[in-house]
Parts: C-alpha cells; structure tokens; sequence
C-alpha cells in the first residue's frame, strides 16, 4: 500500500523547494529559521537593528528599511524579480464614462521575456481640467469597476484600475501566471500583484497628464493587502490607502478582538497560504514566534502618508487590530516628525470598499498633496489604544521632515 500517491510528493517536493532560497533572491541578511526564534510579549520593536543596537540617527533608519524589507519579502511575502526594462503599452480602446465627466482608455501593458506578461488596464482621465491629475490605482478591476470612480473623477483624479489576476490567477498553482516566466523567483501571490502595482506605475510615469508626485494606491481585502504591500516597497507612490486589508494588510497579526482572521487561518491549505512565502505558515501555531508584525510593513511606508480605511463591524478584517498597528507605526512616523501623516479612518458598517471609503482617500489625499483640512469628524470613531502592546517608543524627539527623501 502507498502511503502518498505521486502526486502528493510531486506537490511536496515543489513546496519543499519552495521553501528553500531561490537563486533569484538573495537575502541580505541570515534571518533565523523558525526553530531558532524566541517567544516575545508585545509588539515587536522596529527600531531594533540586526546588530542588536537601535536606530538613532536618519541614516540608520535607510539601513534599517532595507533590513525590514529583506525581513518581510524573506518571511512573509517572497522576492520579486527587478523592474522589467521593455514596458510596452497597447491602446485597445476608448470612450467618454460618466455622462461625458471621464475619459475611459482600455490599454494593455506588456513586459518581461519576450513582452509575454501582460496587464489589462482601464484608465480614466477628467474631462475638466488639463491636468496634470493625481492618480489613485486600484488593483481590483476584476470585481468590477471601482464604485470610487464617479467621486474620484468629480474631485479631479485620475482612476487606474488594473486586473491582479492577470499576473497570477487567485489559485496555488505556480504553473501559471507570471511563475512560468520567473521559475527563479519566490514571489507569492501577494508579491506578484504588488508588481502589478510597480508596473502601472511604471507607465504612469510616461504620462504627460499624471501628477508624478501624487500617485495614491487603495485596494480592497485582498487587494488591500497588495496595495500596502506595494505602498512599501516602491517609494514612488505618494499615499498609501489599503482598504478592508485585514491579516496580512493593516490588521495585527499577534493581537485581535472578536472574530477577526489569524495568521492559522488565512494560511490554511484549503485557503490562502499561497498569497504568502510559504515560511509565513511556519508561524501559524507560534505567532508569537514572528519577529515582526504589521506595524513593520506599515514602517516601510513612513513618512510617506498612510491610512487604512475599515468597516467597524468588520471584524475579519481585525479594524481592532489595525489601530494597534497603527498606534505602533506611528512611532516611526513620530521620529519623522510627522505622527499625523498615518491613521486609520473607520465607518460604520461591513466588509465594502464603497463611495465613503474613497470620500475618505479622497479627504486625507487632498489634506496631504494640498494642504485643504480634514473634516473635523475625520478620525471620530476610533479604538482604545492598549499601552501594554508598545513597551518601545520612538528612539529620538520629533524631527522635523526637512529634506528627508525616503
Ligand atoms: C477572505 C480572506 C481575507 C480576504 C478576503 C477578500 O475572506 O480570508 O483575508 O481579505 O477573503 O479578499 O475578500
């Protein structure tokens, strides 16, 4: 009798292999295996360098970045292979939207060995104005288009919402999307739709009309997950604006309330546990294990500005959790100087990316690329902070931003 058919250990050998560094990635760092790590009370501090010492100064703060990057593409995410150099753009078609307001543009971009990945975007430009427009990109074209369009064009945006899954089907099969062409490189699902990101942005730069300095990327639930993840790593998006994004995204992986998602729960086999480097599933019985949490991809983005926009009666999507990140976070943001540059705006209601949502991206947007206020009633409903979480504050008194490029 066979124990395991051929299949199974096909499917075990390719998750074993995996698992193992690729020769497309090559960690910076020698991070501990899972065995090795200790159990830690709290939130851990991102402060702490790979030495042991702490960061002090703006120059150890640019070592330590690419420190928690390499730590989470390591970890959690997988390593995505460099910028492809031959972005090709393709108009299909266009036509006026929204009662003449937008001018909609079908285009398809094409890259990497032999222009064979391609993304199908629908771009919006305003028809008031002359730009150039800030934009806000959407990963999530596959679940319809955004409900944020009409009040996103009707506040002068650009919208760019592109389709995820046309880089990798939302399914663990690692024959198909973008895998094939990159056999070298570990990228779960998340990482690879976070390249999507990268890659519109990529165009966005060849426009005369866009804003260059004014790209907002949102997302929802799982899209949310990528758009912070892509609001990390690629420091050419101004405002970070994940919606709904949960575990994995804005909520707290170590800490939650209610019936929220776990780290053992979204890496089920049956589930999600290919949007992550499989080594993200080590920790699924000892979270307390992880050497980071949330608050450390969040800490990517600052002092860029970030808000996480939730449901209150979400409780998957962990909101709880999300404010604690946040209250974590911005002690990164304070040693910036800018602890008001990153917040988490809830409404009422349930797991949704609607109108109020964007209203929310829009408001803190217009409040960070032109100075307009926010409204008073902005950060109303909110969470207690729980102390006992933070036993680590930000290391110097605020700085003021000056000519801090990050
Ligand atoms: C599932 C998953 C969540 C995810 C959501 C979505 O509920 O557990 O983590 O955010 O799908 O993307 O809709």
């Amino acid at each position: 009798m066979t124990i395991f058919s051929t299949n199974k250990i096909l499917f075990l050998f390719v998750i074993a292999l995996w698992g193992t560094p690729l020769s497309g990635q090559v960690p910076a760092y020698n991070f501990p295996s899972f065995d090795t790590l200790i159990a830690k009370r709290g939130l851990p501090d991102p402060f702490i360098m790979f030495d042991g010492s702490r960061v002090k100064t703006l120059e150890d703060w640019e070592k330590q970045r690419m420190y928690i990057k390499d730590m989470l593409l390591y970890y959690q995410y997988g390593y995505y292979p460099p910028d492809p150099k031959n972005l090709k753009v393709e108009i299909k078609s266009s036509k006026a939207i929204l009662n003449g307001k937008a001018m909609e543009t079908r285009l398809i971009l094409s890259m990497g060995p032999n222009n064979s990945i391609t993304i199908r975007v629908d771009l919006s430009v305003p028809v008031k104005g002359s730009g150039p427009f800030p934009v806000v990109i959407t990963g999530d074209r596959e679940w319809g288009r955004t409900e944020g369009l009409e009040v996103a064009t009707d506040r002068g945006y650009i919208v760019a919402d592109f389709y995820r899954t046309d880089l990798d089907p939302d399914n663990d099969d690692r024959t198909n999307g973008v895998h094939p062409h990159y056999p070298e490189y570990d990228w779960a699902t998340l990482s690879v739709w976070a390249w999507g990101y990268y890659r519109v942005v990529d165009y966005l730069m060849t426009l005369e009309n866009v804003d260059k300095d004014k790209i907002v990327v949102t997302g929802h639930s799982r899209g949310g997950k990528t758009a912070l993840l892509a609001g990390a790593m690629d420091s050419r998006i101004a405002i970070v604006v994940p919606n709904g994004s949960g575990a994995g995204g804005c909520g707290c992986l170590k800490y939650m309330q209610g019936g929220a998602e776990s780290l053992m729960r979204i890496t089920r086999p049956d589930k999600w546990h290919y949007w992550f480097q499989p080594r993200f599933s080590d920790f699924k019985r000892r979270v307390e294990r992880l050497p980071f949490d949330q608050h450390f991809l969040k800490a990517l983005v600052a002092p860029r500005p970030l808000l996480c926009t939730d449901g209150l009666e979400d409780e998957w999507a962990n909101p709880w959790g999300a404010h604690q990140t946040q209250e974590a976070v911005r002690e990164v943001y304070k040693f910036f100087g800018v602890p008001e540059k990153v917040g988490c705006h809830l409404r009422q209601g349930g797991h949704d990316h609607n109108p109020e949502d964007w209203e929310a991206l829009l408001d803190f947007s217009d409040y960070n690329f032109f100075g307009k206020a926010l409204p008073s009633d902005f950060y109303k409903e909110n969470f207690d902070k729980v102390d006992s979480l933070l036993n680590w504050k930000s290391p110097v008194p605020p700085n003021p931003l000056g000519d801090i490029n990050p």
